[in-house]
């Protein structure tokens, strides 16, 4: 399985497409929701903070243990330690139920698109929200969209597209920055928004609860794509001589500060338009409802729309893309499917597994898991249960069982320095692993704080 593995063109390639991988919807859409439900400023402090510990600690395993490994997910843990082999189905298990999901949001985006092809940006922005409120709970429309997003999605695998990724992520990444720069500074001239910046800025230690930290940690694992077996599977790509340090710093600017950009158009939009009243409705459809508020008002408004959900589109798919790869070429491994029967039946499940995500916004919203609707549901699933599951068994396997020297050793094997080892030891030992307890346990509600 390894003797096959391509490589990336060098320390760039790999760093475009881990972020190309990266930078998605959880960036665009789910930061600036997050942010804005969770006290804004004080928020943004706890994501950077754990960002830098946490986040550079996780992202460096698996990086490592993937190049070491030169194995995928489930053969890398397996090669540590037989014990863990469990663990890599886990991490793939999570994959399996984001892909359904985003794409239920994908599909948002393309209706988004066909509005602003459609002249309709006025339409769009009308009514604080009320025509996302429609959309969404309609009953086919939402289901078509999401259709399409996962069709294309598909499409791009079962072409084996992956290699395309790298290349699109190149250009994509950076005009889809210069646009959210440009929307921003257009924003941030609008009454109202210097009191959004100040939300989204300055932190308010009023609004802090546990639940700021558990939001904060469960969009890092997301946003980062970690706790899934990504970032081991990207890591078995990685040359040798390539410097993970330099990598991991520069996956994470590259993701944070798309994701600081796209809550610096979103929340301040939000106070202009609506004052901090908008905020309490900040829910899933955030993105959806503020931002036509600003094309609407700008000059270009329409086309900059249009841009502006087509590099969301994209940002979108180079995710999916590299979800369903994953899960798509664990089917062949595993099954000993080929790529087309493999991409089918992951297209199968993906469908039915999205559909209540779909309806449950609309003709489904009577009906609640966990007292959430199915998307909120799926997400938590992920976000706050398996993915804490799989970092703290990973944090015990490295720390406690095979060692961090496994992963230091791999860190500094071109005699690099490793600037931050010690950190490092101590988050993956310690810090880490406490951590990750009190969020689980206060995910699953038993501690409430
Ligand atoms: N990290 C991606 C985002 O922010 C989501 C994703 C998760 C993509 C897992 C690939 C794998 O949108």
């Amino acid at each position: 399985m390894s003797n096959n593995r391509s490589s990336f063109s060098g320390r760039i390639g790999f760093v475009l497409a881990a972020a190309g991988s990266a930078v998605g919807l959880g960036n665009l859409w789910r930061f600036p929701y997050l942010a804005a439900s969770h006290g804004g400023g004080i928020f943004i402090l706890c994501y950077i903070i754990l960002a830098l510990t946490f986040g550079f600690a996780l992202m460096t395993t698996e990086i490592a243990i993937g190049r070491k490994t030169g194995l995928s997910c489930i053969g890398a843990y397996q090669a540590l330690s037989r014990k863990f082999t469990f663990l890599g189905y886990v991490a793939w298990l999570v994959p399996i139920i984001i892909l359904p999901y985003y794409s239920v949001i994908g599909g948002w985006v393309c209706k988004y698109i066909s509005v602003y092809l459609t002249g309709q940006a006025q339409a769009a922005a009308a009514d604080g929200g009320a025509f996302f409120g429609t959309f969404i709970s309609s009953p086919g429309e939402p289901l078509g969209w999401f259709c399409l997003f996962l069709a294309l999605t598909s499409v791009a695998v079962l072409l084996g597209v992956e290699k395309g990724v790298e290349k699109v992520s190149k250009w994509m990444m950076p005009i889809l920055i210069v646009l959210i720069i440009g929307i921003c500074a257009y924003a941030l001239t609008m009454d109202g928004a210097l009191e959004g910046l100040k939300y989204y800025l300055v932190p308010d230690f009023s609004k802090f609860s546990l639940s700021t930290i558990t939001a904060a940690m469960g969009q890092l694992f997301y946003s980062m794509s970690l706790a899934m077996g990504i970032m081991v599977t990207y890591g078995s790509y990685t040359r040798k001589d390539i410097s993970l340090v330099k990598s991991v710093n520069q996956i994470e600017l590259f993701d944070t500060g798309v994701a600081m950009l796209a809550g610096l158009v979103i929340i301040p939009t939000v106070f202009a338009f609506q004052g901090e009243a908008g905020l309490s409705a900040a829910g899933p459809g955030l993105m959806f409802q503020s931002l036509p508020m600003i094309f609407a008002e700008m000059p270009g408004g329409q086309f900059v729309g249009l841009a502006f959900f087509v590099l969301v589109l994209l940002a979108a798919l180079t995710s999916s893309i590299s979800l369903m790869e994953t899960i798509v070429s664990m089917f062949m491994d595993k099954l000993k499917l080929g790529r087309r029967a493999a991409g089918v039946l992951v297209l199968a499940v993906s469908l039915v597994m999205g559909i209540p995500s779909s309806l449950g916004n609309g003709v489904w919203s009577h009906i609640t898991l966990l007292g959430r609707d199915f998307l909120s549901f799926f997400d938590f699933v992920s976000n706050n249960i398996i993915m804490p599951v799989v970092a703290l068994l990973t944090c015990i396997l490295i720390g406690w069982v095979i060692g961090t020297k496994t992963v230091t050793d791999e860190v500094t094997r071109n005699g690099e320095a490793f600037g931050r080892k010690r950190l490092y030891e101590i988050m993956i030992k310690y810090f880490a692993p406490v951590f990750l307890i009190v969020i689980l346990l206060e995910g699953i509600g038993v501690l409430k704080v």
